[in-house]
């Protein structure tokens, strides 16, 4: 069998953490032929780091040599580099967020609809065991009526790359952190529409000098991107989401967790449980074991890109779910903005 020629894109912190290590695992199907990043030390010191031939000083020419590719630079560049390899006729999986906003995503859907490759987006959550089990069990729950989701860092703000910079990023705590547990939840939902998004977000911590964070330091002069955001979401079932997203909260511990009330019972993600009336009373049954090694789980997001550009499978983030996701950020900031809520 040919093995996938796969080229990265952008050679920092999550490629070298998470997409090279598990496309190495996976070497009976896949095989590294190439790197670029636009600092091309650094892409040169990965390649001989983990023994990848071609180094090239243009995503252009990385294209040719390549069947797909996984774009991880910053959130600026993942529209452009994307259409661009799709017109090239090379699948995609790209780094969350999908785009800096939905017109982006839309350019990007449409590339892939004309070029007919695949477009996936790095929504890792999806594979941790905890959501696996959760996706099956939210068959359970019958309709599902009010979602809970918050993804809350005590003092977070990542302290290094380009987190804090609105014009490479897009934004901050909502589009790099939130997004992920939006996109789950949506997962979880069975991809409800959404029809009304009501949203607030704020920077004011940050704007502090000599904020106490535990992930490096950051310039509060520079940092321009939401700190804290929360929203409301009503969707056209008439289910709603509660949303609450931050990299610098003021609580106890980080608190990441999904839950679900539905009509039949409820489900709850981290950790896992499910709640349904039985023999006249409420019950709780968890499952033992549950892995959330976040690496792993992006082995098994590998494993589906890698198997699904080789036609062994179906992705499992496709990219009309992603823009989804975008959609409902672009309307949290609108609205913040506005003071109004947006209707889809
Ligand atoms: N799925 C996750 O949980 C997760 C975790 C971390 C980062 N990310 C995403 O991955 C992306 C990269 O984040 P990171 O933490 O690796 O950041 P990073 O700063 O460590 O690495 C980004 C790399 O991109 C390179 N780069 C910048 N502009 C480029 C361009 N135009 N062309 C090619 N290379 C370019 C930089 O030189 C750098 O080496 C971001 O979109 C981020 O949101 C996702």
């Amino acid at each position: 069998m040919n093995k996938l020629k796969m080229g990265i894109i952008g050679t920092g912190g999550i490629a070298q953490a998470r997409h090279i290590p598990s496309y190495l695992k996976l070497q009976d199907k896949v095989e590294i032929v190439a790197v670029y990043d636009i600092n091309q030390p650094l892409a040169e010191t990965v390649a001989e780091k983990f023994q990848i031939p071609y180094v090239f000083d243009n995503y252009h020419d990385l294209l040719v040599k390549v069947d797909a590719v996984t774009i991880c630079t910053p959130n600026k560049f993942h529209a452009e580099i994307s259409i661009a390899a799709l017109e090239a006729g090379v699948h995609v999986l790209c780094e969350k967020p999908m785009a800096m906003n939905a017109e982006e995503g839309k350019l990007m859907i449409e590339a892939a609809r004309k070029a007919n490759k695949l477009l996936s987006i790095a929504y890792h959550y999806r594979f941790l065991e905890n959501t696996t089990v959760a996706k099956q069990a939210s068959l359970e729950i019958g309709d599902p009526l009010v979602t809970r989701v918050q993804a809350l860092r005590r003092r977070k703000v990542p302290g290094w790359g380009v987190f804090t910079n609105k014009e490479l990023q897009g934004g901050g705590s909502l589009i790099d952190f939130g997004c992920h547990l939006l996109d789950l939840s949506l997962w979880l939902l069975d991809e409800p529409e959404p029809l009304e998004v009501t949203g607030t977000s704020y920077n004011r911590l940050s704007k502090l000098p000599n904020q106490v964070n535990d992930w490096g330091s950051f310039d509060s002069e520079t940092f321009e991107v939401d700190d804290h955001v929360t929203a409301y979401i009503k969707f056209s079932d008439y289910s709603s989401l509660l949303f609450e997203c931050s990299w610098a909260a003021n609580i106890k511990e980080d608190y990441v967790n999904v839950s679900i009330s539905g009509v039949d019972g409820g489900l709850n993600v981290f950790p896992y449980e499910t709640y349904q009336p039985k023999n006249g009373k409420m019950t709780t049954t968890t499952a033992a074991d549950l892995d959330e090694n976040h690496e792993n789980a992006g082995y098994l997001q590998a494993k589906n890109f890698v198997e699904s550009c080789l036609g062994e499978a179906e992705l499992i983030s496709k990219p009309e779910q992603a823009l989804k996701v975008t959609k409902i950020i672009d309307a949290i900031y609108k609205s913040s903005e506005t003071g109004e809520s947006v209707r889809l």
